[in-house]
Protein backbone atom coordinates (compact mmCIF):
# COMPACT_ATOMS: atom_id res chain seq x y z
CA UNK A 1 0.00 0.00 0.00
CA UNK A 2 1.12 3.38 -0.80
CA UNK A 3 2.10 6.02 2.01
CA UNK A 4 2.76 10.01 2.02
CA UNK A 5 5.88 11.37 1.83
CA UNK A 6 6.31 14.25 3.75
CA UNK A 7 8.70 16.98 3.00
CA UNK A 8 9.56 19.82 5.92
CA UNK A 9 10.81 23.15 4.18
CA UNK A 10 10.99 26.54 5.36
CA UNK A 11 9.67 25.30 8.70
CA UNK A 12 6.30 23.84 7.42
CA UNK A 13 5.55 20.50 6.38
CA UNK A 14 3.78 18.73 3.31
CA UNK A 15 2.53 15.27 2.54
CA UNK A 16 3.08 14.37 -1.15
CA UNK A 17 1.50 11.26 -2.31
CA UNK A 18 4.22 8.23 -3.50
CA UNK A 19 3.62 5.51 -5.97
CA UNK A 20 4.80 1.71 -6.26
CA UNK A 21 5.26 0.16 -9.61
CA UNK A 22 4.67 -3.84 -10.20
CA UNK A 23 8.42 -4.64 -9.46
CA UNK A 24 8.17 -2.31 -6.17
CA UNK A 25 9.86 0.45 -7.94
CA UNK A 26 9.22 3.81 -5.50
CA UNK A 27 8.55 7.43 -6.37
CA UNK A 28 7.43 9.85 -4.63
CA UNK A 29 4.80 12.14 -6.89
CA UNK A 30 6.00 16.10 -6.97
CA UNK A 31 3.68 16.88 -9.33
CA UNK A 32 2.22 19.27 -6.76
CA UNK A 33 5.48 20.31 -4.90
CA UNK A 34 5.49 23.82 -6.47
CA UNK A 35 2.31 24.29 -5.75
CA UNK A 36 2.30 23.30 -2.35
CA UNK A 37 5.97 24.47 -1.01
CA UNK A 38 7.42 27.11 -4.04
CA UNK A 39 10.19 24.81 -4.85
CA UNK A 40 10.63 22.59 -7.94
CA UNK A 41 13.44 19.68 -7.67
CA UNK A 42 16.79 19.91 -8.59
CA UNK A 43 18.06 17.00 -10.99
CA UNK A 44 20.56 17.85 -13.93
CA UNK A 45 20.61 14.85 -16.47
CA UNK A 46 17.29 13.50 -14.73
CA UNK A 47 19.29 11.05 -12.40
CA UNK A 48 16.76 10.59 -9.97
CA UNK A 49 13.80 11.68 -12.17
CA UNK A 50 10.55 9.22 -13.10
CA UNK A 51 9.08 10.53 -16.06
CA UNK A 52 6.64 8.29 -17.03
CA UNK A 53 5.13 5.23 -16.17
CA UNK A 54 5.66 2.84 -18.23
CA UNK A 55 4.56 -1.00 -18.87
CA UNK A 56 7.34 -2.02 -21.83
CA UNK A 57 10.62 -2.58 -20.00
CA UNK A 58 11.66 -3.19 -16.31
CA UNK A 59 15.12 -2.89 -15.93
CA UNK A 60 17.10 -3.19 -11.90
CA UNK A 61 20.19 -2.15 -12.25
CA UNK A 62 21.65 -3.16 -9.02
CA UNK A 63 20.63 -6.59 -9.66
CA UNK A 64 21.26 -6.60 -13.76
CA UNK A 65 17.93 -7.33 -14.33
CA UNK A 66 16.47 -6.63 -17.86
CA UNK A 67 12.73 -7.47 -18.59
CA UNK A 68 10.67 -6.93 -21.91
CA UNK A 69 7.09 -7.20 -20.74
CA UNK A 70 7.68 -9.37 -17.89
CA UNK A 71 10.03 -11.48 -20.02
CA UNK A 72 14.16 -11.55 -19.28
CA UNK A 73 16.35 -10.64 -22.00
CA UNK A 74 18.33 -13.71 -21.79
CA UNK A 75 15.40 -15.74 -22.85
CA UNK A 76 14.35 -13.31 -25.36
CA UNK A 77 18.11 -13.17 -26.85
CA UNK A 78 18.60 -17.12 -27.21
CA UNK A 79 14.76 -17.67 -28.02
CA UNK A 80 12.91 -14.99 -29.85
CA UNK A 81 13.13 -13.41 -33.32
CA UNK A 82 13.84 -9.64 -33.60
CA UNK A 83 10.54 -9.08 -35.22
CA UNK A 84 8.90 -11.24 -32.71
CA UNK A 85 10.31 -8.81 -29.69
CA UNK A 86 8.89 -6.17 -31.96
CA UNK A 87 5.71 -7.17 -31.68
CA UNK A 88 6.17 -7.87 -28.25
CA UNK A 89 7.55 -4.10 -27.30
CA UNK A 90 4.32 -2.62 -29.25
CA UNK A 91 1.60 -5.28 -28.00
CA UNK A 92 2.73 -6.31 -24.69
CA UNK A 93 1.99 -10.07 -25.41
CA UNK A 94 4.29 -12.59 -27.06
CA UNK A 95 2.35 -13.20 -30.95
CA UNK A 96 1.14 -16.52 -32.01
CA UNK A 97 2.30 -17.91 -34.81
CA UNK A 98 -0.62 -16.43 -36.56
CA UNK A 99 -0.18 -13.25 -35.26
CA UNK A 100 3.70 -12.98 -36.11
CA UNK A 101 3.49 -14.43 -39.55
CA UNK A 102 0.49 -11.72 -40.02
CA UNK A 103 3.35 -9.05 -38.34
CA UNK A 104 6.13 -10.19 -40.68
CA UNK A 105 4.51 -9.68 -43.87
CA UNK A 106 3.13 -6.55 -42.78
CA UNK A 107 6.15 -5.54 -42.78
CA UNK A 108 7.74 -6.94 -45.80
CA UNK A 109 4.65 -5.49 -47.61
CA UNK A 110 6.01 -1.98 -46.92
CA UNK A 111 9.96 -3.76 -47.84
CA UNK A 112 10.19 -1.38 -50.74
CA UNK A 113 12.64 1.40 -52.14
CA UNK A 114 10.86 4.82 -51.57
CA UNK A 115 12.16 6.35 -55.39
CA UNK A 116 11.85 9.90 -53.60
CA UNK A 117 13.93 9.42 -51.02
CA UNK A 118 16.37 7.21 -52.88
CA UNK A 119 17.01 10.49 -55.26
CA UNK A 120 17.84 12.29 -51.94
CA UNK A 121 19.82 9.64 -50.40
CA UNK A 122 21.77 9.67 -53.46
CA UNK A 123 23.29 13.11 -53.50
CA UNK A 124 23.67 13.31 -49.59
CA UNK A 125 27.56 14.11 -49.76
CA UNK A 126 29.65 10.59 -48.21
CA UNK A 127 31.21 12.91 -45.84
CA UNK A 128 27.98 12.81 -44.02
CA UNK A 129 27.96 10.43 -40.84
CA UNK A 130 25.46 7.29 -41.68
CA UNK A 131 23.31 8.40 -38.41
CA UNK A 132 22.89 12.17 -39.78
CA UNK A 133 21.90 10.81 -43.09
CA UNK A 134 19.42 7.98 -41.61
CA UNK A 135 17.92 10.53 -39.34
CA UNK A 136 17.54 12.95 -42.17
CA UNK A 137 15.94 10.17 -44.11
CA UNK A 138 13.57 8.94 -41.36
CA UNK A 139 12.00 12.83 -41.19
CA UNK A 140 11.60 13.55 -44.82
CA UNK A 141 9.28 10.29 -44.15
CA UNK A 142 6.80 13.08 -42.91
CA UNK A 143 6.14 14.14 -46.37
CA UNK A 144 5.82 11.08 -48.54
CA UNK A 145 3.32 9.41 -46.03
CA UNK A 146 0.05 10.61 -43.99
CA UNK A 147 0.82 11.20 -40.47
CA UNK A 148 -2.72 9.69 -40.26
CA UNK A 149 -1.62 6.29 -40.92
CA UNK A 150 -0.68 5.18 -37.27
CA UNK A 151 -0.29 1.50 -37.94
CA UNK A 152 1.60 1.37 -41.36
CA UNK A 153 3.62 4.18 -40.42
CA UNK A 154 5.13 1.95 -37.71
CA UNK A 155 5.55 -1.14 -40.27
CA UNK A 156 6.72 1.52 -42.82
CA UNK A 157 9.55 2.40 -40.22
CA UNK A 158 10.40 -1.18 -39.69
CA UNK A 159 10.87 -2.01 -43.34
CA UNK A 160 12.75 1.30 -44.11
CA UNK A 161 15.59 1.53 -41.64
CA UNK A 162 17.57 -1.27 -43.20
CA UNK A 163 16.79 -0.38 -46.23
CA UNK A 164 18.16 3.40 -45.68
CA UNK A 165 21.18 1.59 -43.93
CA UNK A 166 22.04 -0.49 -47.24
CA UNK A 167 22.05 2.85 -49.68
CA UNK A 168 24.14 4.55 -47.60
CA UNK A 169 26.71 1.74 -47.43
CA UNK A 170 26.35 0.92 -50.91
CA UNK A 171 26.61 4.56 -51.90
CA UNK A 172 29.81 4.75 -49.88
CA UNK A 173 31.46 1.23 -51.77
CA UNK A 174 30.62 3.37 -55.20
CA UNK A 175 27.94 0.04 -55.61
CA UNK A 176 24.41 -0.01 -57.05
CA UNK A 177 21.78 -0.55 -54.40
CA UNK A 178 20.33 -4.30 -54.19
CA UNK A 179 16.35 -3.84 -54.24
CA UNK A 180 14.99 -4.98 -51.00
CA UNK A 181 14.23 -8.93 -51.17
CA UNK A 182 9.95 -9.09 -49.76
CA UNK A 183 10.60 -13.44 -49.27
CA UNK A 184 13.63 -12.95 -46.85
CA UNK A 185 13.38 -12.41 -43.29
CA UNK A 186 14.33 -9.10 -41.97
CA UNK A 187 18.03 -10.04 -40.89
CA UNK A 188 18.84 -11.80 -44.31
CA UNK A 189 16.76 -8.91 -45.93
CA UNK A 190 19.65 -6.35 -44.77
CA UNK A 191 22.12 -8.62 -44.78
CA UNK A 192 21.30 -8.76 -48.85
CA UNK A 193 20.91 -5.50 -49.07
CA UNK A 194 23.95 -4.70 -47.96
CA UNK A 195 26.19 -7.17 -49.28
CA UNK A 196 24.72 -9.15 -52.44
CA UNK A 197 26.34 -7.61 -55.49
CA UNK A 198 23.62 -6.12 -57.62
CA UNK A 199 22.90 -8.59 -60.45
CA UNK A 200 24.89 -11.65 -58.98
CA UNK A 201 23.07 -14.03 -56.39
CA UNK A 202 23.79 -14.43 -52.86
CA UNK A 203 23.59 -16.70 -49.80
CA UNK A 204 22.97 -15.25 -46.85
CA UNK A 205 25.19 -17.03 -44.07
CA UNK A 206 23.07 -18.61 -41.38
CA UNK A 207 25.46 -17.82 -38.26
CA UNK A 208 25.38 -14.15 -39.53
CA UNK A 209 21.33 -13.67 -39.52
CA UNK A 210 21.33 -15.43 -36.41
CA UNK A 211 23.93 -13.16 -34.79
CA UNK A 212 22.54 -9.86 -36.35
CA UNK A 213 18.67 -11.21 -34.97
CA UNK A 214 20.00 -11.73 -31.35
CA UNK A 215 22.60 -7.91 -31.64
CA UNK A 216 19.18 -6.72 -32.33
CA UNK A 217 17.08 -8.10 -30.20
CA UNK A 218 19.26 -7.14 -27.34
CA UNK A 219 19.45 -2.84 -28.33
CA UNK A 220 15.29 -3.56 -28.83
CA UNK A 221 14.19 -1.42 -25.64
CA UNK A 222 16.08 0.06 -22.66
CA UNK A 223 13.49 2.08 -21.18
CA UNK A 224 14.05 5.76 -20.58
CA UNK A 225 17.05 6.24 -21.91
CA UNK A 226 18.53 9.31 -23.51
CA UNK A 227 17.36 8.77 -27.19
CA UNK A 228 14.02 7.19 -25.91
CA UNK A 229 13.47 10.21 -24.17
CA UNK A 230 14.01 11.99 -26.88
CA UNK A 231 11.60 10.35 -29.11
CA UNK A 232 8.61 10.82 -25.93
CA UNK A 233 9.61 14.67 -25.60
CA UNK A 234 9.77 15.18 -29.21
CA UNK A 235 6.41 13.29 -29.63
CA UNK A 236 4.96 15.21 -26.58
CA UNK A 237 4.20 18.28 -28.80
CA UNK A 238 2.37 15.87 -31.10
CA UNK A 239 4.90 16.10 -33.60
CA UNK A 240 4.85 13.22 -36.04
CA UNK A 241 6.13 9.80 -34.98
CA UNK A 242 8.81 10.11 -38.22
CA UNK A 243 9.89 13.36 -36.28
CA UNK A 244 10.39 11.54 -33.13
CA UNK A 245 12.43 8.90 -34.19
CA UNK A 246 14.52 11.09 -36.57
CA UNK A 247 15.39 12.76 -33.28
CA UNK A 248 15.54 9.75 -31.59
CA UNK A 249 18.49 8.81 -34.16
CA UNK A 250 20.47 11.80 -33.70
CA UNK A 251 20.18 11.41 -29.76
CA UNK A 252 21.61 7.80 -30.36
CA UNK A 253 24.37 9.03 -32.36
CA UNK A 254 26.34 10.76 -29.30
CA UNK A 255 29.50 8.66 -28.54
CA UNK A 256 27.77 8.65 -24.60
CA UNK A 257 25.33 6.70 -25.77
CA UNK A 258 24.52 4.65 -28.71
CA UNK A 259 27.83 6.34 -30.45
CA UNK A 260 29.78 4.56 -28.16
CA UNK A 261 29.96 1.53 -30.25
CA UNK A 262 31.57 3.30 -33.22
CA UNK A 263 34.28 5.14 -30.10
CA UNK A 264 34.71 1.38 -28.71
CA UNK A 265 36.67 0.12 -31.87
CA UNK A 266 38.26 3.25 -32.58
CA UNK A 267 39.76 3.23 -28.81
CA UNK A 268 40.70 -0.84 -29.54
CA UNK A 269 42.38 0.17 -32.75
CA UNK A 270 44.71 2.73 -31.03
CA UNK A 271 45.60 0.61 -28.35
CA UNK A 272 46.22 -1.53 -30.37
CA UNK A 273 48.11 0.76 -32.71
CA UNK A 274 50.19 1.90 -29.40
CA UNK A 275 51.59 -1.53 -28.80
CA UNK A 276 48.54 -2.90 -27.24
CA UNK A 277 49.45 -1.34 -23.80
CA UNK A 278 46.11 -1.19 -22.26
CA UNK A 279 47.82 -0.07 -18.76
CA UNK A 280 48.22 3.10 -20.51
CA UNK A 281 45.09 3.50 -21.17
CA UNK A 282 43.41 2.81 -17.91
CA UNK A 283 45.93 5.17 -16.48
CA UNK A 284 44.34 8.02 -18.71
CA UNK A 285 40.50 6.73 -18.01
CA UNK A 286 41.31 7.26 -14.62
CA UNK A 287 42.81 11.03 -15.17
CA UNK A 288 39.80 13.68 -14.76
CA UNK A 289 42.39 15.39 -17.06
CA UNK A 290 43.11 13.71 -20.14
CA UNK A 291 39.38 13.84 -20.91
CA UNK A 292 39.85 10.06 -21.78
CA UNK A 293 37.08 7.43 -20.65
CA UNK A 294 37.27 3.86 -21.34
CA UNK A 295 34.49 3.78 -23.90
CA UNK A 296 31.87 0.78 -23.89
CA UNK A 297 32.17 0.90 -19.46
CA UNK A 298 30.07 2.59 -16.83
CA UNK A 299 25.91 2.91 -17.23
CA UNK A 300 23.47 5.34 -15.75
CA UNK A 301 21.75 2.66 -14.46
CA UNK A 302 23.57 -0.72 -14.18
CA UNK A 303 26.18 -1.13 -11.28
CA UNK A 304 27.07 -4.47 -10.73
CA UNK A 305 26.33 -5.90 -14.80
CA UNK A 306 24.91 -5.56 -17.74
CA UNK A 307 22.91 -8.50 -18.43
CA UNK A 308 23.39 -7.15 -22.40
CA UNK A 309 27.13 -7.14 -22.19
CA UNK A 310 27.16 -10.51 -20.87
CA UNK A 311 25.32 -11.97 -23.44
CA UNK A 312 27.32 -10.13 -26.39
CA UNK A 313 30.68 -11.06 -24.62
CA UNK A 314 29.49 -14.75 -25.36
CA UNK A 315 27.55 -14.05 -28.75
CA UNK A 316 31.05 -12.58 -29.66
CA UNK A 317 33.40 -15.36 -28.85
CA UNK A 318 31.26 -17.86 -30.48
CA UNK A 319 30.31 -15.75 -33.65
CA UNK A 320 34.22 -15.14 -34.29
CA UNK A 321 34.61 -18.78 -33.75
CA UNK A 322 32.13 -20.06 -35.65
CA UNK A 323 32.88 -17.67 -38.85
CA UNK A 324 36.53 -18.29 -37.90
CA UNK A 325 37.54 -14.63 -37.48
CA UNK A 326 40.90 -13.84 -35.15
CA UNK A 327 40.62 -10.32 -34.71
CA UNK A 328 43.09 -9.32 -32.25
CA UNK A 329 40.91 -6.73 -31.05
CA UNK A 330 39.36 -9.53 -29.02
CA UNK A 331 42.14 -9.92 -27.38
CA UNK A 332 42.90 -6.48 -25.87
CA UNK A 333 39.13 -6.06 -25.21
CA UNK A 334 39.48 -9.11 -22.72
CA UNK A 335 42.61 -8.06 -21.69
CA UNK A 336 41.23 -4.45 -20.82
CA UNK A 337 38.02 -5.51 -19.27
CA UNK A 338 40.35 -7.76 -17.25
CA UNK A 339 42.52 -4.83 -16.32
CA UNK A 340 39.43 -2.57 -15.42
CA UNK A 341 37.81 -5.02 -13.37
CA UNK A 342 40.29 -5.16 -11.19
CA UNK A 343 41.02 -1.43 -10.84
CA UNK A 344 39.85 0.39 -7.75
CA UNK A 345 38.66 2.89 -9.39
CA UNK A 346 36.51 1.12 -11.52
CA UNK A 347 35.41 -0.95 -8.51
CA UNK A 348 35.00 1.86 -6.28
CA UNK A 349 32.73 3.43 -9.45
CA UNK A 350 30.72 0.35 -10.11
CA UNK A 351 31.78 0.67 -13.73
CA UNK A 352 31.24 -2.46 -15.96
CA UNK A 353 31.43 -2.84 -19.41
CA UNK A 354 28.16 -1.72 -21.10
CA UNK A 355 26.38 -3.05 -23.98
CA UNK A 356 28.30 -1.49 -26.77
CA UNK A 357 31.76 -2.92 -25.44
CA UNK A 358 31.84 -6.37 -27.55
CA UNK A 359 29.00 -5.54 -30.08
CA UNK A 360 31.58 -3.80 -32.24
CA UNK A 361 33.73 -6.74 -32.20
CA UNK A 362 30.73 -8.89 -33.54
CA UNK A 363 29.42 -6.52 -36.19
CA UNK A 364 33.57 -6.38 -37.76
CA UNK A 365 33.16 -10.26 -38.04
CA UNK A 366 29.92 -9.67 -39.59
CA UNK A 367 31.88 -6.96 -42.15
CA UNK A 368 29.52 -3.87 -41.05
CA UNK A 369 31.93 -0.59 -41.07
CA UNK A 370 32.91 0.81 -38.49
CA UNK A 371 30.67 3.69 -38.99
CA UNK A 372 27.58 2.23 -39.27
CA UNK A 373 27.42 0.53 -35.98
CA UNK A 374 25.49 3.48 -34.57
CA UNK A 375 23.38 2.35 -37.78
CA UNK A 376 22.85 -1.39 -36.34
CA UNK A 377 22.47 0.23 -32.80
CA UNK A 378 19.47 2.48 -34.44
CA UNK A 379 17.45 -0.80 -36.41
CA UNK A 380 17.38 -2.73 -32.80
CA UNK A 381 15.70 0.24 -30.78
CA UNK A 382 13.17 1.28 -33.48
CA UNK A 383 10.80 -1.03 -31.65
CA UNK A 384 11.54 0.48 -28.62
CA UNK A 385 10.93 3.94 -29.64
CA UNK A 386 7.93 3.21 -30.91
CA UNK A 387 6.67 1.09 -28.50
CA UNK A 388 7.55 4.05 -25.89
CA UNK A 389 6.00 6.93 -27.81
CA UNK A 390 2.66 4.58 -29.03
CA UNK A 391 2.57 4.61 -24.96
CA UNK A 392 3.29 8.17 -24.36
CA UNK A 393 0.67 8.72 -27.32
CA UNK A 394 -1.93 6.66 -25.59
CA UNK A 395 -1.49 7.86 -21.82
CA UNK A 396 -2.31 11.22 -23.12
CA UNK A 397 0.62 12.49 -21.37
CA UNK A 398 1.35 16.07 -21.69
CA UNK A 399 4.19 18.00 -23.07
CA UNK A 400 7.99 17.16 -21.95
CA UNK A 401 8.90 20.92 -20.40
CA UNK A 402 11.47 20.45 -17.51
CA UNK A 403 12.04 23.90 -15.20
CA UNK A 404 15.07 25.45 -14.08
CA UNK A 405 17.27 27.63 -10.90
CA UNK A 406 17.90 30.57 -13.23
CA UNK A 407 21.68 31.75 -12.44
CA UNK A 408 22.13 34.69 -14.67
CA UNK A 409 21.99 38.42 -14.45
CA UNK A 410 19.55 40.08 -12.27
CA UNK A 411 17.57 43.10 -14.28
CA UNK A 412 19.64 45.80 -15.68
CA UNK A 413 18.99 48.37 -17.78
CA UNK A 414 19.80 47.75 -21.64
CA UNK A 415 22.91 49.51 -22.69
CA UNK A 416 23.06 51.61 -25.99
CA UNK A 417 25.52 50.10 -28.52
CA UNK A 418 28.22 52.36 -28.52
CA UNK A 419 28.84 52.84 -24.77
CA UNK A 420 29.22 49.36 -24.55
N1 LIG B 1 35.72 5.77 -17.98
C1 LIG B 1 36.27 6.37 -16.91
N2 LIG B 1 35.55 6.90 -15.89
C2 LIG B 1 34.22 6.81 -15.97
C3 LIG B 1 33.57 6.19 -17.06
C4 LIG B 1 34.37 5.66 -18.09
N3 LIG B 1 33.80 5.05 -19.14
N4 LIG B 1 32.23 6.23 -16.89
C5 LIG B 1 32.06 6.87 -15.72
N5 LIG B 1 33.25 7.21 -15.16
C6 LIG B 1 33.46 7.85 -13.84
C7 LIG B 1 33.12 9.34 -13.88
O1 LIG B 1 34.24 10.11 -14.21
C8 LIG B 1 32.62 9.57 -12.47
O2 LIG B 1 33.74 9.63 -11.64
P1 LIG B 1 33.70 10.58 -10.29
O3 LIG B 1 32.58 10.04 -9.46
O4 LIG B 1 35.05 10.42 -9.70
O5 LIG B 1 33.44 11.97 -10.80
C9 LIG B 1 31.87 8.27 -12.13
O6 LIG B 1 32.51 7.26 -12.94
C10 LIG B 1 30.39 8.31 -12.43
O7 LIG B 1 30.22 8.64 -13.81
P2 LIG B 1 29.13 9.64 -14.37
O8 LIG B 1 29.66 10.29 -15.60
O9 LIG B 1 28.61 10.52 -13.27
O10 LIG B 1 27.97 8.61 -14.75
P3 LIG B 1 26.77 8.88 -15.70
O11 LIG B 1 25.68 7.99 -15.24
O12 LIG B 1 26.46 10.34 -15.79
O13 LIG B 1 27.30 8.42 -17.14
C11 LIG B 1 27.88 7.04 -18.98
C12 LIG B 1 27.06 7.16 -17.69
C13 LIG B 1 27.46 5.76 -19.69
C14 LIG B 1 27.57 8.23 -19.89
C15 LIG B 1 29.38 6.99 -18.62
O14 LIG B 1 29.66 5.86 -17.85
C16 LIG B 1 30.29 7.02 -19.86
O15 LIG B 1 30.62 8.11 -20.36
N6 LIG B 1 30.70 5.81 -20.39
C17 LIG B 1 31.48 5.77 -21.63
C18 LIG B 1 30.55 5.89 -22.83
C19 LIG B 1 29.72 4.64 -23.05
O16 LIG B 1 30.25 3.52 -23.05
N7 LIG B 1 28.42 4.84 -23.32
C20 LIG B 1 27.48 3.73 -23.64
C21 LIG B 1 26.45 3.57 -22.57
S1 LIG B 1 25.56 2.00 -22.71
C22 LIG B 1 24.72 2.09 -24.22
C23 LIG B 1 23.58 3.00 -24.15
O17 LIG B 1 22.52 2.59 -23.71
O18 LIG B 1 23.74 4.14 -24.58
Amino acid sequence: MSQNAVINVDGKSFELPTLVGTENEKAIDIAKLRDLTGYITYDPGYKNTGATKSAITFLDGEEGILRHCGYSIEELADKASFLEVAYLLLHGELPTQTQLDAFESAVQKYTVSNQALLNIAQVIPTSTHPMSELSALVGLMEGQYSTDEKEDNILRLLAALPIFAAWNYKKSIGEAIVAPDQSLDYCSNFLKMMFAKPGEAYQVNSIVSKAMNKLLILHADHEQNCSTSTVRLIGSSHASLFSSISGGIMALFGPLHGGANQAVIEMLEEIKQAGGETAKFIAMAKDKNSGFRLMGFGHRVYKNFDPRARIIKKAADDVLTALGVQDPILKIAQELEAAALSDEYFVARKLYPNVDFYSGIIYRALGIPTNMFTILFAIGRLPGWIAQHQEMMTNKEPIGRPRQIYVGATPRAFVDINQR
